[in-house]
């Protein structure tokens, strides 16, 4: 069987899975409703923070085909 590393098993998919960083979050959420995108991104913060974990769901909600299900909130 495949080894899948843990920081890959267990990164958050969805914004309400991330722990804490709810002014990250809700800000990102609130763009994502608005529609109202940045043309670029910068996340910047400590190590194993949830940098890569937030833009990756940052990216699956902006390429969301059906957005109004907002499952990837
Ligand atoms: N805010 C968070 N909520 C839930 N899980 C988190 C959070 N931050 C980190 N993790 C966990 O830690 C792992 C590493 O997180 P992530 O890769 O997003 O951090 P990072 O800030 O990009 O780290 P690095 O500074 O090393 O690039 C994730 O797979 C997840 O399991
Ligand atoms: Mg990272």
């Amino acid at each position: 069987m495949a080894y899948t590393a843990l920081y890959r098993t267990f990164r958050p998919t969805t914004f309400s899975e991330m722990v804490g960083q709810e002014h990250i979050t809700k800000t990102l959420k609130n763009q994502i409703i608005a529609g109202r995108v940045g043309h670029a991104y910068l996340f910047n913060g400590g190590r194993g923070t949830g940098k890569t974990s937030a833009a990756k769901i940052l990216a699956r909600a902006v390429n969301c085909l059906h957005p109004k299900d907002r499952r990837t909130l």
